[in-house]
C-alpha cells in the first residue's frame, strides 16, 4: 500500500503500450485534415505529457520530434523506466516524478505547444483532474494543442457495474498478489454471471463486456479497474470543464470522423446533420456510435484555414507504407467502421507509394502523373489509409536528419534490452515521428540484420539460441512448441517473411 498514489492503483506498474496519438507529428497532421492552422515544427517546440506510465510513447516521440520534450509520472518506477530509456536515446527529455499537483507548482518549465494525457482523465480524482487544467492553463501556448482520452457515456452505462463489482470483491478481499487478486475477482464475477442475476439478462452486454474484459493481461485490469477514482463523463461535460480553461474542442484523433458519416447509417446521418450545434451533434453521434472510449482534441484559440489550404497541405505531405502494397486489405478496419476500398482507386495509390523502395512520396506527385483525379478523392484515401494505420503521414527531411540519431541510439538499446525481456514491443520511426510495433523477436532480426546477417536460417539460429537459454518457448496457435526443431521451424519462417516483407518497410521507416 502506498500513501503518494492519491486513490491510484500503484501495486502493480503499467504496460509498456505505445499510443500514436501522443505524437506532435500525428496530431498536427489530424489538425490540418480538419482544417486548422497548426504551427510547423520546429527546434524550438516544447512537447509535455502528463502520466506518462513508463515512458514508451514520451520517449518514442522524445527521439522522433523536434524540441524538447516533458513529462511526468508519480510512480517512481514509471519515472525512472521513462529516465532509462531518455538517458539511452540522448534526446532533449526531461522526466520528472512529479504529482499532477507538484508538477503544476514547478517554475521551472517552457510554455508547451503540446499536452498530452492518454488514459489518466477517467481514473483520477477530480482534484487531479483540476491540476492537469492547471498545468494547461499555465503552460500551454497560444494556439496550442490539448490530447486528453477518457472512458464516457452512454457506451459505458451498461457494464459500469462490472467495474463496481470487480472493485467490491477486490475491497473485500484484500491480500495475495496482483495476479490473484484480478483472477479472483474474475472468478467471482465469472461464478456470478453463472448464476444468471436479472441485470445480466436485461444487458446482455453485460456479460459480453466480461468475457472481453478477461483476455486483458491482470495488469492492465487492475489500473482499469482497480482505482479508487473512476468517472465516466459525457463529451459536453468535458468540453465545460476545457472552455473553462480557453480551451475550444477540434476534433476527434480519429481521422475517419473527418468524413462525418463514416460509421452512420443513413438515418442516422440524416437526424445528426439536422443539429448545428456543432457539440450537441458531437454527443449525438455518441449515442449513435455507443461510444465508451474518446479521444478528444482541444486547441487553444482554433483558426481555421481554407478547404483549399487543408487539402494542399494534406496532399504536399509525404506518405510512406507501413506493409508491402500487396499485404494491405481492400476491407479495411478504421476506428469507426469497417471501409471498403475501391480497387480501381486505391490498388495503384498503393502501388505508386511502393516504388522506389518504398520511398515516401507526396500524393500531390501523384496527381501529377494522374491529373485527372479529384483532389478530394485523395484526401479521402489519405484520411482512410492513415486512420487504419495502413500509411502514415511523413516529417520533412530536415527534420528526420536531425532526429536520426536519437532514433537510432534508442533503437538500439530497445532492441539490445529485447534480448533479455519480453517488454517494449515498439520503435522509434524519426521519418514519422511515431512507433511502429516491432515485437521482440523481430527486435533481434533487425539489429542482426543491421549488422549484415542476410540469411534467415541464421537468423533463427540466433534467436532460438538466445530463447533456449532463457527457457523460453514459442506459442503457436495456442501451443506452446517444446521442441527445438519445431521452434528452428516456426522462427526461420518469420525470419524468411521479415527479410522479404518486413525489411523493406522497417528500412523505408528508417528503423
Ligand atoms: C493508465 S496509466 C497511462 C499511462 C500512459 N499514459 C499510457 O497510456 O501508457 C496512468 C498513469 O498516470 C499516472 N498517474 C496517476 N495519477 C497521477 C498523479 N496524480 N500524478 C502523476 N501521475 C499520475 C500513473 O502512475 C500511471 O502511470
Amino acid at each position: 500500500m502506498n500513501s503518494w498514489n492519491e486513490g491510484y492503483f500503484t501495486d502493480s506498474t503499467y504496460t509498456y503500450g505505445y499510443y500514436r496519438e501522443l505524437s506532435p507529428n500525428f496530431l498536427r497532421w489530424c489538425l490540418t485534415l480538419k482544417g486548422f492552422a497548426v504551427p510547423e515544427s520546429s527546434d524550438d517546440d516544447c512537447h509535455c505529457e502528463l502520466g506518462i506510465g513508463q515512458g514508451v510513447s514520451a520517449n518514442i516521440h522524445a527521439a522522433s520530434s523536434t524540441g524538447k520534450f516533458f513529462g511526468t509520472d508519480f510512480n517512481p518506477a514509471h519515472a525512472a523506466n521513462a529516465q532509462e530509456l531518455a538517458a539511452a536515446s540522448g534526446a532533449d527529455a526531461k522526466f520528472f516524478e512529479d504529482s499532477f499537483e507538484e508538477f503544476a507548482e514547478r517554475d521551472d518549465l517552457p510554455k508547451f505547444d503540446t499536452i498530452s494525457f492518454h488514459g489518466i482523465w477517467s481514473w483520477i480524482s477530480n482534484e487531479n483532474r483540476q491540476h492537469m487544467l492547471n498545468i494547461v492553463r499555465r503552460h500551454l501556448k497560444s494556439g496550442g494543442i490539448v490530447y486528453n482520452s477518457y472512458n464516457c457515456l452512454p457506451g459505458w452505462a451498461p457494464a459500469a457495474p462490472l467495474r463496481e463489482l470487480l472493485k467490491l470483491h477486490d475491497s473485500y478481499h484484500v491480500g495475495g498478489g496482483i495476479d490473484n487478486r484480478v483472477k479472483a475477482a474474475l472468478n467471482f464475477v465469472e461464478e456470478m454471471i453463472a448464476a444468471k442475476p436479472a441485470y445480466a439478462e436485461k444487458v446482455p452486454s453485460f456479460a459480453q463486456s466480461f468475457d472481453g474484459l478477461k483476455k486483458h493481461d491482470t495488469h492492465y485490469i487492475a489500473h482499469e479497474y482497480f482505482n479508487d477514482n473512476w468517472i465516466l463523463p459525457y463529451f459536453k461535460d468535458v468540453v465545460e470543464m476545457f472552455a473553462a480553461n480557453k480551451l475550444d474542442f477540434a476534433m476527434t484523433a480519429l481521422p475517419v470522423e473527418t468524413f462525418a458519416k463514416v460509421g452512420l447509417s443513413d438515418d442516422a446521418w440524416a437526424f445528426l446533420e439536422k443539429i448545428d450545434e456543432p457539440i450537441l451533434r458531437e454527443q449525438i453521434r455518441d449515442y449513435f456510435i455507443n461510444r465508451q472510449f474518446r479521444k478528444d482534441l482541444f486547441v487553444r484559440g482554433a483558426r481555421r484555414i481554407s478547404v483549399t489550404e487543408a487539402y494542399e497541405k494534406i496532399l504536399g505531405t509525404r506518405y510512406v507504407l507501413t506493409k508491402p502494397a500487396a499485404d494491405v486489405p481492400l476491407k479495411i478496419t478504421t476506428s469507426v467502421a469497417e471501409v471498403n476500398l475501391t480497387e480501381e482507386i486505391y490498388r495503384p495509390l498503393l502501388e505508386f507509394l511502393q516504388e522506389d523502395n518504398f520511398r515516401p512520396k507526396p500524393f500531390t506527385e501523384y496527381l501529377r502523373r494522374h491529373p485527372e483525379k479529384k483532389p478530394q478523392e485523395l484526401v479521402e484515401a489519405a484520411t482512410f489509409l492513415v486512420d487504419a494505420n495502413q500509411i502514415l503521414p511523413c516529417q520533412n527531411d530536415a527534420v528526420v536528419k536531425r532526429v536520426k540519431k536519437s532514433c537510432d541510439k534508442l533503437n538500439a538499446y530497445l532492441c539490445e534490452r529485447s534480448k533479455y525481456r519480453e517488454e517494449i514491443s515498439f520503435l522509434a520511426s524519426p521519418l514519422t515521428g511515431m512507433g511502429v510495433a516491432v515485437n521482440r523477436v523481430k527486435q533481434i532480426y533487425l539489429a542482426l540484420s543491421k549488422a549484415g546477417e542476410k540469411s534467415a536460417e541464421r537468423l533463427a539460429a540466433a534467436v532460438w539460441d538466445i530463447m533456449s537459454r532463457q527457457g523460453t518457448r514459442l506459442v503457436f496457435e495456442g501451443k506452446k512448441l517444446e521442441s527445438p526443431e519445431e521452434n528452428l521451424k516456426l522462427l526461420t519462417t518469420e525470419a524468411e517473411t521479415f527479410l522479404s516483407k518486413e525489411l523493406p518497410v522497417f528500412k523505408a521507416l528508417q528503423l
